[in-house]
């Protein structure tokens, strides 16, 4: 038996045993923050992107179209992570970036590598944040929002931190990859891949994902729900990119499977006026 069936079986019995009416169901639990995990964040400070920055992230060409230009704007960065695109944003002309993140471990690898005078970090939960009204031109996240439980009202706060006309731009992981949980391909019993499981789509929630080896908590939401949210609160959406892999990684082991399924959705959106 495959340890994605394993998962799945695991899952619904414990969900069915709590009383709960249908899978996924929310929960009232306190934030996890697995990047403080020391062996966690070893693995994670493993991977490409930690390693080349932006140049080692596969959907950093197509991220890159969706950014605003930053001279002179107010920049806020939630979930910001080593601080990469803070960096970014400070050498292309912000005046002033506030990086944001839950994982202290994750703020001091910023802190050594991705400095500039007008850039600040913090240490904080994105949910737990307040601004002031208009505080920021540009509102930036990279791989974040499937970490927070309820989308809609951290989009609401989001619009009030931003200007009229100030944009907001995000990478997610896709909802056709978070939808089943497990994000593993399913395998025959030669190991070969067979295909990648997409089930309970309109079931949103809680998700025990296997990240880097390690159990990690995600929370799954439809398209619907990350392109109403934005709507509902008033912004106008002007791109929505379902990134491939540049043709130049192609030959990259084990990067053709991924032109099998979508793993991240890039959105960006201007606040209304
Ligand atoms: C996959 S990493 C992406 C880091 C960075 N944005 C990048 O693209 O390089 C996800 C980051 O989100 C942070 N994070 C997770 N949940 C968070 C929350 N509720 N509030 C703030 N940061 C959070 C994690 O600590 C981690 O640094």
């Amino acid at each position: 038996m495959s340890s994605a069936l394993n998962y799945r079986e695991c899952h619904f019995k414990r969900e069915f045993d709590g009383g709960a009416e249908l899978p996924f169901q929310r929960e009232n639990t306190m934030k996890e923050n697995r990047y403080d995990d020391e062996i966690f964040f070893r693995k994670y400070g493993e991977m490409a992107r930690s390693r080349y920055g932006l140049a080692g992230a596969g959907e950093w060409l197509e991220l890159k179209k969706l950014l605003p230009d930053f001279t002179g704007k107010r920049v806020l960065d939630l979930g910001c992570g080593y601080g990469w695109h803070c960096k970014y944003a400070a050498d292309h002309g912000a005046s002033d970036v506030v990086g944001v993140d839950l994982s202290q471990r994750m703020l001091g690898r910023a802190m050594e590598q991705n400095t500039a005078p007008q850039i600040h970090y913090h240490c904080a939960a994105m949910e737990d944040l307040t601004f002031s009204a208009g505080r920021f031109d540009v509102v930036f996240s990279s791989l974040a929002f499937h970490y927070v439980r309820d989308f809609s009202p951290l989009v609401e706060r989001i619009s009030d931190w931003l200007r009229p006309g100030g944009e907001l731009v995000f990478s997610v992981e896709h909802p056709v990859f978070t939808a089943y949980g497990s994000q593993d391909w399913y395998y025959d019993s030669q190991g070969k891949i067979l295909h990648f499981p997409v089930d309970n789509y309109y079931y949103e929630g809680k998700r025990e994902a296997i990240f880097l080896g390690e159990k990690v908590v995600k929370y799954h939401r439809t398209l619907t729900t990350y392109l109403e949210a934005l709507l509902r609160n008033g912004f106008s959406i002007h791109h929505v990119i379902e990134p491939q892999p540049p043709a130049e990684m192609l030959g990259q082991p084990g990067m053709l499977d991924e032109m099998r399924r979508p793993m991240m959705l890039l959105v960006s959106a201007t606040k209304g006026c």
